[in-house]
């Protein structure tokens, strides 16, 4: 701001000068002219200062920690005129309703974004693209139903991730490529029924978990949850709770105190028995079995696709089939012909040996009893 007064009080003198020079002898009314036009000069200088490292109009910016508090002003878009070094970011308590592609261009060395208690019902599928740096997302306290399958694919420093107080039914498995520094994942209060295994498994530093409070039902397809929560208590992990909501049998019930044996496995119709096996085959990355969710729409484009190629494995284990036995097969009747051939020859020999041919002595003996034939004879 001082730097900004003084350069403009400088240009106003330098101009007052210049115009004083040129006008010559009218200088009374050209300095009354010059010194409107330096005011206009140091105004423009002003608002352009502001633009380039001010805090927009509703935050309070905090130069030495780079952080901007921007709570509690009702806002309902993240302001577009976010100072660029920017840290950390409060945008929470506001009513902010949707954030489109690249909401956060502006800010791209942010570390800590919370947007908790807004009316996020709609995230565009690139809305935090950019933010390479980011280690903490709060989004507690929104109106978020689904979420797009790559939203958070650009964001791979991420420690911690809240997604509590949502309407949340259903996270996509692709939801991260590898979050391999997160450490803390909260989905408490929501709707979920299941969790895929899949992507607890795309963060294998995770430490903390929160699952508490959703409307976890508790049959067949939990139980991949269940074995991995397990391990994961085993290796040290922290969990709340997993507390089932469904069926009537099990409702009230820890999901991680309800036996094993109790759980039968899913009863897997042949046919999504035979598209699992081909999806183990095509990806070696989904390297562990898991139940199938029929709830996930995507999962069941995918049992769609996979039904048309279902015959070519059948054919191909009918080919191999068919190459053992025929291998077996020849292999067999090589064997009775060489024992055939050997007690065929062996024969020969002996009756060659009574009659004391010369073709019996370039045969070669292959038994010890024709040895000793061929050494009694000459005598
Ligand atoms: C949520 O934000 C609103 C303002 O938008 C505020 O009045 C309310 O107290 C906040 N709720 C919580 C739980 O902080
Ligand atoms: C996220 O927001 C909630 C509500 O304000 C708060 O309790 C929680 O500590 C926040 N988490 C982080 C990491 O900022
Ligand atoms: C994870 O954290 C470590 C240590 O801070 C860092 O060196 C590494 O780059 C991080 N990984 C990713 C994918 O950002």
């Amino acid at each position: 701001m001082k730097a900004g007064l003084w350069i403009g009080h400088a240009l106003s003198l330098l101009i007052c000068k210049l115009i004083k020079v040129s006008c010559g002898f009218n200088t009374e009314a050209c300095g009354d002219s010059a010194m409107k036009g330096a005011l206009l000069l140091l105004s423009s200088v002003t608002v352009l200062l502001q633009v380039v490292r001010g805090c927009p109009e509703k935050c309070r910016c905090h130069s030495t920690s780079n952080s901007v508090d921007c709570s509690q002003q009702g806002l309902v878009e993240v302001p577009p005129d976010l100072p660029p070094q920017t840290l950390t970011l409060h945008l929470q308590d506001n009513q902010i309703r949707q954030l489109p592609a690249f909401a956060f261009r502006s800010v791209p060395q942010l570390t800590t974004l919370n947007l908790c208690n807004n009316s996020l019902s709609n995230l565009a599928p690139g809305a935090f693209h950019g933010l390479q740096h980011l280690q903490v997302l709060n989004l507690t306290q929104n109106s978020l139903n689904s979420l797009e399958g790559r939203l958070f694919h650009s964001l791979p420093q991420l420690r911690e991730l809240y997604l509590s107080s949502n309407n949340i039914s259903r996270l996509p498995t692709s939801l991260s490529e590898h979050w391999e520094n997160l450490t803390i994942f909260a989905i408490q209060q929501n709707q979920l029924q299941q969790l895929s295994r899949m992507l607890l498994e795309s963060m294998p530093s995770v430490k903390l978990l929160f699952l508490k409070d959703n409307l976890w039902k508790c049959n067949c397809h939990l139980l991949g949850l269940k074995l991995w929560l397990e391990t994961f208590i085993y290796k040290g992990g922290v969990l709340d709770s997993v507390v089932c909501a469904s069926p009537d049998t099990w409702k009230g019930k820890d999901l991680l105190e309800i036996p094993h044996e109790l759980y039968q496995p899913c009863p897997l119709p042949s046919s999504e028995l035979e598209s699992a096996q081909v999806w183990h085959l095509d990806s070696a990355h989904r390297a562990v079995p898991r139940p199938p969710e029929s709830h996930s729409t995507a999962e069941q484009d995918h049992t769609e696709c996979e039904l048309k190629p279902k015959p070519r494995p059948a054919n191909l284990r009918h080919a191999v089939v068919t190459v053992i036995i025929t291998g077996v097969a020849c292999g067999i009747l090589c064997l009775m012909m060489l024992a055939a051939a050997i007690y065929g020859c062996t024969y020969a020999a002996i009756t060659a040996q009574y009659r004391g041919g010369p073709l019996a002595q370039t045969n070669e003996p292959a038994k010890t009893e024709g040895k000793e034939l061929f050494d009694s004879s000459p005598a």
